[in-house]
């Protein structure tokens, strides 16, 4: 598929790795649909990236079904995304018991149904048009079900099986479909009230990556057709340790 002519839509596209894949998609694509709820950090990489990319700015809360109907609505009238990058999260630390049933659901919108939905508002342009190319952004989190995380983890392993079928059921179309699992990346993710009881600093330097190197390595696996990413070999190991700890168990 050619790079020229190519639309991106990426939610999340205020801050961290989503701000981070406008920059390093507008170097493949003529238009890129930023999709989040501040509009103003979303302006500012507008100007940033004028010249490069045309960026238009949605606003939308993906947590509604509003949000969500209007962002399908803008992909119906645009026509084929060659990039569909369903990256818009948060994350929450605490036991299930003592969270807020609504922020766990909300997550669960956020994370499970907006990703169902933009894929299914996108996939039928991708098909007609013979490719295109959706990342699910995931967690390494899907492998690792520790305690304080557990709807964050379920809504993530949900995206990477998602993913694998989705892919499976898309054999022959053209269409790529990636489920990205960064492990700790250097975002304001971290920095939001639901994470107040995280310590950045218990994470030891090793284990923290980048937002430029995250993109890079999902870029990268779209073009090698690779289905699920985990950037950096620390995590990668991690990952694999968790898996095996899960079939040992079986
Ligand atoms: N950073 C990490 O360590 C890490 C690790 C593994 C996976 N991830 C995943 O990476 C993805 C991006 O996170 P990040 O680390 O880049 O975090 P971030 O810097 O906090 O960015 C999150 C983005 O999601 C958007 N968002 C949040 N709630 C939304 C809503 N209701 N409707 C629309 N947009 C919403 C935010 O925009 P607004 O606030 O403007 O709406 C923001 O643009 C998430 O899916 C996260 O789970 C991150």
């Amino acid at each position: 598929m050619s790079d020229r002519n190519i639309t991106a839509l990426v939610t999340g596209a205020s801050a961290g790795l989503g701000a981070e894949f406008c920059r390093q998609l507008a170097d493949r694509c003529d238009v890129i649909i930023a999709v989040a709820r501040r509009a103003k950090p979303m302006q500012a990489l507008a100007k940033e990236l004028q010249g490069k990319a045309e960026v238009h700015v949605v606003e939308a809360d993906l947590i509604s079904i509003e949000g969500v109907a209007r962002v399908m609505e803008v992909i119906r009238q645009k026509g084929p995304l060659g990039y569909l990058i369903n990256n818009a999260g948060f994350s929450t630390l605490g036991d299930f018991e003592g969270e807020l049933i609504d922020s766990q659901h909300a997550m669960v919108s956020l994370h499970i149904n907006a990703t169902l939905s933009l894929c299914r508002a996108a996939i039928p342009f991708m098909r007609e048009m013979g490719g295109g190319n959706i990342v699910n952004v995931s967690s390494i989190g899907a492998f690792t079900p520790y305690p304080g995380v557990a709807v964050y983890s379920a809504t993530k392993a949900f995206l990477n099986s998602f993913s694998e079928s989705l892919q499976a059921e898309l054999a022959g179309s053209g269409i790529a479909v990636q489920a990205l699992c960064p492990g700790y990346t250097r975002t304001e993710i971290h920095d939001t009230p639901t994470m107040d009881r995280f310590d950045k600093a218990v994470i030891p330097e090793k284990y923290w990556m980048e937002v430029e190197e995250v993109v890079a390595a999902s870029l990268l696996g779209l073009e090698n057709g690779q289905l699920i990413v985990v950037p950096g070999e620390g995590n990668l190991k991690m990952a694999k340790k968790s898996l095996q700890k899960q079939l040992d168990a079986l």
